[in-house]
């Protein structure tokens, strides 16, 4: 190992040799490797929502077979991407709150949107979307109130289906409320147009050459609220728009999935598990909304993006029979402020400035280092925006290990999981002399990620860690003539 001396001479030289300007002489990069941009950043596929909206079947009721009183199931996703599943949402970790956030602030005023055909005529009860649960009430009368003080109780319940059902042999016999009096509670408002099940079912048992009476149905009313509830905002996450009847049409797109309810929960646990674009990085925003197909409700679709999105591009009503409805934009929040260093523009400074500290971030070079963590004023070296850190001395006269930090600690929640997300860029010298580079990513002090080598274009890092209340984050690295630029840091709640 030669002594500083002979380092910073042989960076000196080096610097010469290849004729290197650097950075803080504005030098050019080696590799220019621009970030994401409006222009390239993809945009949402709405042909592919509509087809798989065509393709979902999200529509139920109370089955002849289903027991009353059962529990409502997790939320659902009947599709990603194009692809039919049936998985439920990872949930139930504790980042969920344990008041469902989907339609959980209860409304009174009820009304009777529909009414039931006359005693005696056969009827049919609603299929539709965002099926819950139901039970039966006493039929000694058509007890309307007991089946809305029973939705009342239940996270959720907008709207009800109160009907008879007759010749089903459970509820005749085995269930043991004795009662076909059925209340089924929906997380969505239905119409008269979605009575399609009519009964038919053979629900008493065979006896000898007897035909089985089949099930009918009478009396079918409906009874909700005149619009969905405005939610609950999800843990981590920060309103930006909503509700209107366009859905986000914007760049850094990653995906949809369509979900059983409209559960913006749900949607934060999807965009929070989404994973990684390669080139834009983790999830940042979702958009939810309800697709009415031929005005009926027939899915909610969760469409993810690693760029924030507002009401500005929320301007895709639909397509053909498909209509947009309940559209909401959600952004997550980090707990970093100003993790794209666009906070700095030096005083006068309009193109190129750099500077060891400002209001937001701190670079700190060791006893004699020169400029070994700056943040820069300079829109050819950032990944996005005008603003990117450097570590490494920026003028190349020191090959020392600079520090960058935020000016203030943290203010995460005790206990709490957080990733650390961030782009690094280790190409300013060229392949042979960045093949050093080094940064390490500090939470306390303690190394949790980092990133080594060349790098050709900005690349993805992330790293785990757990929040103490009050911590302190550090980028540690650069070792002339092994620069690294870093732009895009974000901490999220996990
Ligand atoms: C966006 O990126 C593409 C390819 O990287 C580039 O050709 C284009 O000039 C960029 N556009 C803007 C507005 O920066
Ligand atoms: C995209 O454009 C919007 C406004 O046109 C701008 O605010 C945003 O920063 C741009 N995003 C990127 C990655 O350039
Ligand atoms: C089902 O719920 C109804 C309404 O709350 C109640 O009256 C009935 O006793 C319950 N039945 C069972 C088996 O728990
Ligand atoms: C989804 O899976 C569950 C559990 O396996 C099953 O009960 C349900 O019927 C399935 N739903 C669909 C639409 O396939
Ligand atoms: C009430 O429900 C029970 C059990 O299904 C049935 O036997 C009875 O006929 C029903 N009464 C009326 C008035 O519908
Ligand atoms: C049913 O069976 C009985 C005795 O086996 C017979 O008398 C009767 O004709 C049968 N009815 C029909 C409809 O087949
Ligand atoms: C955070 O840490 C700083 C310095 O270690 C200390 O002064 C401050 O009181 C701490 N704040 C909290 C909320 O723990």
């Amino acid at each position: 190992m030669p002594p500083p001396s002979r380092l910073l001479a042989l960076a000196a030289f080096l610097v010469s040799a290849t004729a290197l300007v650097p950075p803080g002489r504005k030098g050019m990069p080696n590799q220019n490797a621009p970030g994401p941009n409006n222009t390239t950043a993809p945009m949402p596929d709405n042909l592919l929502i509509v087809q798989t909206a065509s393709q979902v079947d999200q529509k139920s009721g109370p089955s002849v077979n289903a027991p009353p009183n059962a529990s409502i199931p997790p939320t659902t996703v009947t599709a990603v991407d194009g692809t039919l599943t049936n998985t439920t949402v990872a949930d139930a970790g504790s980042s969920r709150r344990r008041d469902a956030g989907w339609l959980s602030k209860r409304a009174s005023g009820f009304e009777k949107l529909f009414d039931g055909l006359y005693v005696g005529q056969h009827d049919a009860s609603i299929e539709g979307t965002a099926y819950l649960t139901y039970t039966v009430v006493n039929n000694a009368t058509y007890n309307v109130q007991a089946c809305l003080d029973w939705c009342a109780g239940i996270n959720g319940c907008v709207f009800v289906n109160v009907f008879y059902e007759f010749n089903n042999f459970l509820l005749d016999f085995v269930f043991s409320e004795k009662s076909n009096l059925k209340c089924a509670a929906y997380g969505d408002i239905h119409t008269a147009a979605e009575k399609t099940n009519f009964g038919g079912q053979a629900s008493y048992p065979q006896v000898g050459n007897e035909s089985v009476p089949l099930t009918y149905i009478t009396q079918s009313s409906g009874w909700g609220l005149n619009s969905l509830i405005d939610p609950t905002t999800p843990a981590g996450y920060e309103p930006v728009f909503g509700p209107t009847d366009g859905a986000n049409n914007a760049p850094g797109y990653m995906g949809f999935a369509f979900i059983d309810k409209y559960d913006v929960d749900a949607c934060a646990q999807l965009c929070n598990t989404r994973g990684v674009d390669p080139i834009g990085g983790g999830c940042a925003y979702f958009n939810i909304w309800r697709a009415l197909v031929d005005s009926l409700p027939t899915t909610y679709t969760c469409s993810m993006y690693y760029l924030v999105a507002d009401e500005s591009t929320a301007v895709n009503f639909g397509q053909g029979d498909l209509v947009v409805t309940y559209s909401r934009g959600y952004s997550r929040i980090s707990v970093l402020p100003d993790g794209g260093f666009e906070g700095y523009n030096g005083p006068g400074c309009s193109d190129f400035c750099f500077t060891a500290s400002y209001s937001n971030w701190i670079g700190t070079s060791p006893p004699s280092g020169n400029w070994d963590a700056t943040i820069f004023f300079y829109k050819p070296y950032a990944r996005t925006g005008n603003g990117v850190a450097l570590l490494g001395s920026a003028d190349g006269v020191d090959s020392k290990i600079g520090t960058l930090t935020p000016a203030k600690k943290l203010s995460t929640r005790v206990g709490t999981n957080y990733i650390i997300q961030g782009f690094f860029l280790s190409s300013f010298a060229g392949a042979q002399l960045e093949a050093n580079a080094k940064v390490n990513i500090l939470w306390n002090g303690v190394r949790v990620g980092g990133t080594s080598g060349f790098t050709l274009a900005w690349t993805f890092v992330e790293a785990s860690v757990v929040g103490t209340g009050n911590d302190t984050l550090s980028f540690v690295g650069g070792s002339v003539l092994a620069w690294t630029f870093i732009d895009d840091v974000f901490v999220y709640a996990a």
